[in-house]
């Protein structure tokens, strides 16, 4: 049979990427990451589109020199419609449509949520995917969520955060403790030699498999600037043992939630995606899982949790099969569910 070729394109948020797989296979995988948004402290969305607009042909250019292929080689594009920043979005849909036209193949629309989840299902050596049905835990700067996942297309949220999102609590954080943005890997990196007892900080009461993270924040906030009245230096001294408080509080919410749809699902195994899986906790705390509640859970490969276009093109790959394609009438969407 003949190899099918995909193109997948993600523009979703801050980072400008594309990837060629065939088959399933990723053959490459280029990210364009936006350093202007460091000194803002944040994702500064017009500025994130502006930098999709100049990253967009080069990347995709390389994407398809690092493949070894030709243009003519695709047999369909896909891309993320969202969810994600407008004007981030509406780059990648309107370069995808254009691609997609002038070469006269399929285009395909692809839910950057599903994408996380579905990264699972990547052809890669050493690295087993979840057998349905299994609970994904998705974790990144814009988005927490338990979802419930019979099939590869039949997928329900059965839990989101009602606030902050589990990044973003690492990242305010860690920007009250005066670390650079995005804070999330250095509290890992500061939390691996601190004591996660030192400091305890209280878990929110939320109903049901729900999350709320904007608590915490404000709670490391008070506690911070308290300490730091009685004594200028107490971040500085501390640092290490804050880190670690602030991280163990986090990873304890997540891992309740886990149990807790573990349970009523009956679902024991699980799988992890975005960026925040990368975190030395969590990933700890779910091997230990593994022994302690009889799990078993999968973790991808660090280059397809965080954001990226290879995820986009496995569920490109993925609908190619089932031939579910979209037509050029498709609009990007900045919030859509599955
Ligand atoms: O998936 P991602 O690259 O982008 C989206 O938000 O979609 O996730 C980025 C988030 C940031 O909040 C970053 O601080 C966090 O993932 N992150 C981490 C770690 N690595 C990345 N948080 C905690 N520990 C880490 N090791
Ligand atoms: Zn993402």
């Amino acid at each position: 049979s003949q190899n099918v070729y995909i193109l997948g394109i993600e523009s979703s948020c801050d980072d400008t990427s594309a990837s060629i797989l065939c088959n399933g296979h990723v053959l490459s995988n280029v990210v364009a990451s936006q350093k202007i948004h460091e000194q803002y402290g944040g994702v500064v969305p017009e500025l994130a589109s502006r930098a999709h607009q100049q990253n967009i042909v080069p990347v995709v250019d390389q994407a398809i020199k690092q493949a070894n292929i030709n243009k003519s080689d695709l047999s369909a594009i896909a891309f993320t419609r969202g969810p994600g920043l407008m004007g981030s979005l509406l780059v990648g849909t309107s370069f995808a449509k254009s691609l997609a036209l002038s070469l006269e193949i399929p285009l395909i629309d692809v839910n950057h949520m599903q994408a996380h989840i579905l990264a699972h299902f990547i052809d890669e050596e050493d690295f087993d995917k979840p057998e349905f049905p299994f609970l994904a835990l998705t974790i990144s700067g814009g988005h927490t969520q338990i979802v419930k996942v019979t099939d590869h297309f039949d997928m329900e949220i059965i839990g989101e955060t009602i606030d902050d999102a589990v990044g973003e609590a690492f990242d305010k954080s860690a920007k009250i403790l005066g670390l650079p943005y995005p804070g999330g890997p250095l509290i890992d990196k500061h939390a691996q030699s601190g004591n996660p007892k030192a400091f305890p900080f209280t878990k929110p009461r939320v109903d049901g498999l729900n999350f709320s993270f904007s608590g915490l924040k404000t709670a490391v906030l008070y506690f911070v600037q308290k300490q730091v009245k009685e004594n200028p230096d107490f971040i500085k001294e501390n640092l290490e043992d804050v880190c670690a408080s602030i991280q163990y509080t986090i990873i304890n919410i997540l891992i309740d939630k886990l149990k807790k749809a573990s349970k009523e699902t009956g679902i024991k195994t699980i799988a992890i995606g975005g960026g925040v899986s990368a975190n030395s906790g969590i990933r700890k705390s779910l091997k230990e899982g593994e022994h302690k509640y009889g799990w078993k859970t999968f973790v991808p490969k660090f280059e397809y949790t965080t954001d990226n276009a290879a995820m986009i093109g496995i569920v490109g790959y993925l609908k190619y099969l089932k031939r579910d394609f979209t037509d050029m009438s498709i609009v990007a969407k900045a919030r859509i569910k599955f």
